[in-house]
């Protein structure tokens, strides 16, 4: 672990410290600003490395605004190295090409426990030691990449490229928060050091980034690697720090002193001490995921723990990575023209399987997007059985030479959803059929259209059938509505039954209860929790019925954006475009889409039948106008995914009452308001003994009390 209990209670301290200081006076802010940094560097390694986050991400925002904020003011206290300039606006220049300092090298292959038993016997007879010590690790499936730093200072970062010569993409590197951009190298007598690692994304931001895309119309990609690695060379480096890029380094290539002597070999001598030495000032390494053993049978029961795990982990893995420990053995073992004789990578088998594409059928999404989803002769990969698997767009067809009869290869990593990897084109007899993309809607027959810059041909008519069941399956859905006892299946009957058209429908179902009685299959209890469910969901959070409205390019996101601006749905009836860009994270397409959707007559007439039927079109603080002073002196922490109002909203309505919110759990917390899937704080509050855990509506009934 980096830093030491004590320096996270003085770092805590610390965080009070400066977001209480007057960041308006010189001599306060000349005072703060490097403590700030620092503080903001503490809490980016709590968060991106150690995965332990002390403090939310509005507090997090508020030290961040006043950092950024005394630069702007004291342009004469701005410093490069400032956590603020991880995210600089505008494009990177053209990538340069670098030469590394040492080659990357590739890592020689093995599949089996024969071919590492032999590699062990070669280094034992190359090398005539007694005892040999092996780290094993994960082989991260990501991008390659490499880092310089120099008198403490990360002076550079180069993509692979052909293994001598990559390209500079600094400016990319230091969008990724879980490299430090200072770490005290000068300690260890280290004054230049190439580190090497893997970019990665974790899969599930590789799914939430995915699904955005597909809501904006643009195409996804179609794993991790991919991401992880093609990011780090897009140009506008905006769009590489929103992807959440992250790196885990593994390897030392090169350090030396200041009088230019090599300490590989020398002053650093085991690799397991050189990943507790990167691992102690702060990056992120494979300490936890490796281990140091020295025979071979405890090599293969790691491997094998690891096969077993792999796909519960964070990142995707494709192996495994068996390095000798002792840098002085691994440089008399030396190298081949490719590859190091000192380590192996034992590859998992692929999580492909081959199958045949039987047939394409063509989906229509809720907002008229037209998704191709092939049919295939089911098959088993990863874990599940796969029988219907999306081809994304009719590019994504086109580039792979998709045809109907191929055979081809699914591929599958955790959690991440299976697609087609490639087409097996040797095994064409030529029967096979190209896939012909509708120029008509298969639900409604109108004339399907392609913006330029999308990659998706959509329906435009906004009475579609197809569409419309997206749309109300939407917003009866978990992440939105959550309306309990309306699945897929029953509004689809709904619909053909003629109950349902519209999404104010859902709220005139319980006139139709006789009608519903007489249905096969469908008892009192089940009509029942659907009517209550319904009821239920007429108070869900702004942010949530924002969402489940289904306006197009509005995610979750953007849904938690606009929720935040307004107190009344009905304001943005008045917005402008213009207006709407203002927000921190709409842009000019998103804009757009939402003022359509306030201006359209069809639209409006549905927001006004929501709230005729007693939909909660505001934000529930404007409803608790009574509770002033209900929480004064007491201090309160949330926790959870919040179902009955948004973090924000929490924290609006507790400080009305005269309340705080605290960031993390402490002696001083009196309250824990507990949402779903709560985690740790719940159990550790407990023992902490003097914490009340009490749940959303607990904490409602405190203000209207
Ligand atoms: S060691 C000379 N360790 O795999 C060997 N490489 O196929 C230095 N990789 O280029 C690299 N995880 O991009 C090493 N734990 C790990 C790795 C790893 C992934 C990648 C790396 C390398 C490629 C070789």
């Amino acid at each position: 672990m980096f830093y030491a209990t004590e320096d996270i209670n003085s770092f805590l301290q610390r965080t009070k410290k400066v977001l209480a200081a007057d960041a308006n006076d010189f001599a306060v802010a000349s005072n703060i600003i490097e403590y700030l940094r620092e503080v903001i560097r503490f809490h980016d390694y709590q968060y991106y490395v150690a995965s332990a986050p002390l403090i939310d991400d509005y507090e997090y925002d508020l030290l961040y605004k006043k950092l950024k904020k005394i630069e702007e003011d004291f342009p004469q206290l701005d410093d490069e190295f400032s956590p603020t300039k991880r995210v600089g606006k505008g494009l990177a220049k053209d990538f340069e090409q670098v030469a590394h300092i040492v080659p990357m090298l590739s890592l020689d292959n093995s599949y089996n426990e024969e071919d590492v038993v032999d590699f062990d016997r070669r280094i034992r007879e190359l090398s005539e030691a007694e005892n040999i010590l092996y780290n094993v690790e994960p082989k991260f499936d990501g991008g390659g990449i490499s880092i310089v730093f120099e008198d403490d200072k990360l002076m550079r970062g180069v993509t692979r490229g052909d293994g001598v010569v990559g390209e500079d993409i600094t400016t990319n590197i230091k969008t990724i928060r879980s490299i430090p951009w200072q770490a005290a190298f000068s300690k260890y007598g280290i004054k230049t050091i190439e580190i090497r690692g893997e970019s990665l994304i974790k899969k599930s931001v590789f799914n939430d980034y995915n699904l955005k895309r597909i809501e904006q119309g643009l195409a996804p990609f179609a794993n991790p690697r991919n991401v992880a690695s093609g990011s780090l060379r897009v140009k506008d480096t905006m769009e590489v720090a929103a992807r959440n890029i992250e790196a885990m380094l593994y390897h030392i290539s090169y350090a030396v002193d200041a009088d230019g002597n090599d300490l590989l070999g020398t002053k650093l001598t085991s690799r397991h001490e050189n990943l507790k030495m990167l691992h102690s000032l702060g990056f992120q390494v494979p300490w936890e995921e490796h281990k140091r053993v020295g025979t071979i049978a405890e090599v293969m029961d790691f491997i094998h723990s690891w096969g077993e795990r792999r796909d519960d982990y964070k990142y995707e893995l494709d192996g495994m990575v068996l390095k000798v420990d002792d840098i002085k053995l691994e440089e008399k073992l030396g190298a081949t023209n490719h590859h190091p004789r000192w380590a192996i990578a034992y590859k998992y088998s692929p999580k492909q399987a081959k199958t045949i594409l039987e047939e394409v059928i063509f989906q229509v999404g809720r907002v008229g997007t037209i998704t191709p989803v092939a049919k295939l002769k089911p098959v088993f990969v990863a874990g599940v059985t796969v029988s219907s698997i999306s081809m994304f767009n009719e590019d994504f067809i086109k580039e792979k030479d998709i045809r109907i009869g191929d055979e081809v290869m699914i591929e599958r990593a955790g959690e991440v959803i299976p697609y087609i990897a490639s087409v097996v084109t040797i095994s064409r007899d030529g029967s096979e059929k190209e896939i012909e993309f509708p120029t008509h809607c298969p639900s409604c027959n109108s004339t399907l259209v392609k913006p330029e810059d999308e990659a998706a041909w959509r329906c435009l008519n906004p009475v579609c059938p197809a569409q419309q069941i997206e749309k109300l399956i939407h917003f009866a859905s978990r992440d939105t509505m959550e309306i309990t006892g309306l699945g897929d299946a029953i509004v689809t009957r709904l619909m053909q039954e003629g109950l349902l058209k519209t999404i104010p429908d859902i709220y005139h179902l319980k006139e139709h209860k006789e009608t519903l009685e007489q249905w096969d299959g469908f008892g009192q209890k089940s009509i029942e929790k659907l009517l209550i469910g319904i009821e239920e969901s007429k108070t869900r959070p702004l942010t949530k019925l924002i969402f489940a409205l289904g306006i197009r390019h509005v995610g979750e996101g953007t849904a938690r954006i606009i929720a935040d601006a307004i107190h009344n749905l009905d304001e943005l009836r008045d917005w402008t475009i213009e207006q709407l860009i203002l927000l921190e994270g709409i842009g000019p397409k998103v804009a757009a889409s939402v003022f359509e959707y306030f201006h359209n007559p069809a639209t409006l007439a549905i927001i006004d039948e929501l709230k005729a039927m007693g939909v909660l079109t505001v934000h529930p603080i404007k409803i608790q106008t009574n509770a002033d002073g209900k929480l004064a002196g007491l201090n309160l922490l949330f926790t959870g995914t919040l179902t009955k109002f948004t973090r924000n909203e929490a924290k609006k309505l507790c400080e009305a009452a005269g309340g705080t919110v605290a960031g993390s759990l402490s002696g001083k917390v009196n309250y824990l308001v507990v949402g779903d899937n709560p985690g740790s704080k719940v159990d550790n509050a407990k023992k902490l003994g003097t914490v009340q855990v009490i749940s959303e509506d607990d904490f409602l009934a405190m203000l209207n009390s």
